[in-house]
């Protein structure tokens, strides 16, 4: 049995370290755009509240080569549906996506589905107690199912996560031109990969404080949202893994703005340092700390000249002797000081490069 756990190109090397860090010894293929993960069902739901790069955890339910529409709904309505569903899902969450098959109308693929899981339940129905336990909460958190054709093979999964996991429950007050959690864990653990992180850890842009907050709760569970999988009637109780204390250590977090910066203090509580401060000025922070930063770019914040911004930038963080500087930048800006490369990927249709400098 596998479960999928969907990663933004770009990060799926760093998303299989954090899955090998947390689960050693777990069998798992990386693909463009995601893992391969093997663990049966149960064991699998955990991994919504542990991982925190991808962006959802899919359970593969059947792959099969599947050239018509008739075949279709033959291997759907196969398979045992009562672990995962009381009544068949709405056409609204039946997710189709289809490369050089020759099933691809995304509507007609859609009924079949959802008639063929309609038919089984009209000849093996629901247990009575599941339909009575969950009646209710399927209808705001109905499961989703995802197929996907490729050359004609169906991969069929259903969707174990419910909202993006970047959507931790907690970074209620969000500011302009926010960066996903799933995005900020991953350049803090590349950036971790690179030194030692054993000097204070500072955001001088912080907006509503993702670097921050996933910094500090980098070891912890998430336990603050609903998951699809809690609707499946099959689920039992998940088994966590033991939470430890951060790694990183006096985390600050720097804004200029006042609105934002209470947005800032809103998300952090008082578990953070907040300092409202311009960055760019002068700044106390001591000298060998750890600066990482996502700067406006420009794009969604608008800039006159994007390329000398980021430039004084990384000269004016530079001259506060950190003991390394990461930023989260646009790839085609054209910085002068040299760098290390760590990441690149799209952030939100951006394609952004996360760079470091020694200190
Ligand atoms: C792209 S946003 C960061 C978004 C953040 N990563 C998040 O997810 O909310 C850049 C932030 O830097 C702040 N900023 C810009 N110039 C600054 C400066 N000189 N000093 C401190 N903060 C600054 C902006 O107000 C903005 O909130």
């Amino acid at each position: 049995m596998s479960y999928y756990a969907v990663v933004s190109p770009g990060l799926e090397k760093l998303a299989c370290q954090e899955l090998l860090e947390k689960f050693p010894g777990t069998n798992v293929r990386i693909s463009h755009g995601g893992l391969e993960i093997d663990l049966d069902l149960q064991s699998g739901f955990v991994l919504n509240h542990t991982l925190k790069i991808p962006t959802r955890i899919l359970f593969r339910l059947m792959q099969a080569k599947v050239r018509d529409l008739p075949k279709l709904y033959k291997k759907v309505k196969a398979l045992d549906w009562r672990p995962f569903y009381i009544q068949a899902p709405i056409l609204e969450v039946i997710h189709v996506s289809a490369h050089s098959s020759r099933l691809f109308d995304e509507r007609k693929i859609k009924k079949a589905t959802k008639d063929a899981i309609e038919d089984f339940f009209k000849g093996t129905q629901a247990k009575k107690v599941d339909t009575e336990r969950l009646k209710d909460i399927v209808k705001d958190h109905c499961p989703a199912l995802y197929l996907r054709f490729k050359d004609d093979e169906l991969t069929l999964s259903i969707d174990t996560s419910g909202d993006r996991l970047d959507r931790r429950g907690k970074r209620s007050w969000i500011g302009m031109a926010p960066l996903r959690e799933t995005y900020a864990h991953a350049c803090l653990l590349a950036l971790k990969e690179k030194i030692e992180i054993d000097a204070p850890l500072c955001d001088p842009m912080s907006g509503s404080g993702v670097f921050a907050r996933e910094a500090l709760d980098w070891n912890k569970n998430n336990n603050d949202r609903y998951f699809s999988y809690q609707s499946f009637p099959i689920t039992k109780e998940v088994q966590f893994p033991a939470e430890s204390e951060t790694p990183w250590k006096n985390i600050i977090a720097v804004e200029s703005e006042a609105k934002t910066f209470e947005a800032l203090k809103h998300n952090l509580k008082d578990e953070v340092r907040c300092i409202q401060a311009n960055a760019l000025e002068n700044l106390e922070i001591s000298p060998g700390s750890i600066l990482i930063a996502n700067p406006p770019y420009g794009i969604r914040l608008k800039l006159d000249n994007p390329v000398a911004f980021l430039n004084h930038v990384v000269e004016k963080l530079m001259s506060y002797q950190p003991k390394a500087l990461a930023l989260l930048i646009p790839k085609d800006i054209k910085i002068n000081r040299r760098y290390e490369l760590l990441l690149e990927f799209s952030n939100g249709g951006i394609p952004v490069k996360l760079i470091y400098f020694k200190g």
